[in-house]
């Protein structure tokens, strides 16, 4: 018999822990976290869940450990979170989103083929494996494109997104040549409480919070879809229960907005709550600087089909999502701190200490 655990990789990090600590409030059945813990993963996240799940500290390229995991806690379903996420990071580090991304999903994809050869079959039935992917595996939109459907083809142009592209390829074959019940999201740009500020929104609020520069990539023109994290968080449980084994979904916010208009808006937020007479407005501190190589210029979701067949659609408002997410960092200080570890500090001197002027 299955158990109702599920395991779910990359916990540690902003989307995983924002799924656990929902999952326990919503559903409440045990939950195993298998994170290596990277400069992205962070146990504090979870830390008012610590005594109600399991951290395991490991890799999803360990294929030994994945299968003593799996043969030990017996869950029904995976849910895998475990990535490198960062675009800027993977221009210049490829090698570690081709190791994690596109060698770690075929690790979980290979032991969790083994596992489920061998349950019953009431369980082999129940059992689901859920990948969480991102709409950069379509490439790129021209202003006035039709949104990214599941039927898009994938284009994807960043090393990051080319190795969530091959970890979604390996998903489908598994499903069509062993039966693997997988299931896919593809969702769009998440933003809200525990984020690494690395990403444009809280790396954004932090330097207008400190009055640092803010540094614009190109014209400030390219378009994202925006996500509220907790949005995402419950499409991908309407997915695990309600959702068609060997389909894809994709999951979208509903909010395109251009980069310098979400930097405005951070801008007058981090002012009102934090207000600097002295200095005045925080849009001041906005610097156009050098583009990222390959920059996509919009990515924009129909998510129609998770609407019309599971009857999931997001429930924040961009605005009120952001609001939340400025004032959960302004309240959040000693988390932030706890993030900004030396490897932080190596990331920001190396991504923008050339681009940006001081
Ligand atoms: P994140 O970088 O905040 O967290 C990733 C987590 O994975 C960290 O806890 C890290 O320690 C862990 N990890 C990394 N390598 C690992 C390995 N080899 N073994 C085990 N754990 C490992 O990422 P996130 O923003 O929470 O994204 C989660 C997933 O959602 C990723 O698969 C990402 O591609 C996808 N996604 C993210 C966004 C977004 O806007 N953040 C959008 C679309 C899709
Ligand atoms: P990011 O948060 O890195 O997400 P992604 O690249 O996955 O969309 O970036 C969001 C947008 O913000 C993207 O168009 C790049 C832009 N950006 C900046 O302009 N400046 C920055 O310092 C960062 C990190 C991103």
């Amino acid at each position: 018999m299955l158990k109702d655990t599920i395991l779910v990789t990359g916990g540690a990090g902003f989307i995983g822990s924002n799924f656990i600590l929902q999952w326990l409030q919503n559903v409440g059945t045990p939950v195993i976290n298998l994170d290596l813990l990277t400069y992205a993963g962070n146990p504090l996240n979870l830390e008012s869940a610590a005594s109600h799940h399991d951290l395991v500290r490991g890799d999803i390229c360990d294929a030994e450990l994945v299968a003593s995991l799996l043969l030990q806690h017996r869950p029904r379903a995976i849910v895998n979170f475990a990535a490198e996420s960062h675009v800027d990071r993977s221009i210049v580090d490829p090698g570690a989103f081709i190791r994690t991304n596109v060698q770690g999903t075929f690790t979980l994809l290979q032991a969790a083929r083994t596992y489920w050869s061998a349950l019953d079959q009431p369980a082999r039935t129940s059992f689901r494996f859920l990948h969480v992917s991102t709409d950069e595996v379509y490439g790129t939109l021209a202003p006035g494109d039709p949104a990214f459907s599941e039927s898009t083809p994938f284009a994807p142009n960043s090393p990051y997104a080319a190795s969530k592209a091959s970890s979604d390829h390996l998903v489908r074959a598994y499903h069509h040549t062993y039966g693997l019940p997988t299931l896919t999201t593809n969702c769009s740009n998440n933003y809200g409480p525990f984020q690494f500020p690395e990403k444009l929104i809280p790396l954004m609020i932090l330097n207008a919070l400190e009055l640092k520069p803010l540094p614009v990539y190109g014209t400030g023109q390219n378009v994202r879809d925006w996500l509220f994290v907790e949005d995402h968080c419950s499409a991908i449980r309407s997915v695990l229960q309600r959702g068609c084994v060997g389909e894809t979904y994709n999951v979208g916010g509903n909010s395109e907005r251009h980069n310098i208009d979400v930097v405005h808006a951070i801008c007058d937020l981090v002012d009102q709550h934090s207000p600097n007479a002295a200095f005045g407005s925080r849009r001041q501190l906005i610097q156009f600087v050098p583009d990222r190589p390959g920059h996509d210029l919009r990515y924009a979701i129909n998510a129609n089909k998770i609407s019309a067949e599971l009857g999931w659609k997001p429930s924040v408002v961009f605005e009120e999502g952001l609001a939340a997410t400025v004032r959960w960092y302004l309240d959040n200080m000693q988390w932030v701190e706890s993030v900004r570890t030396g490897a932080y500090l190596d990331w920001i001197r190396q991504n923008y200490a050339e681009r940006v002027s001081q």
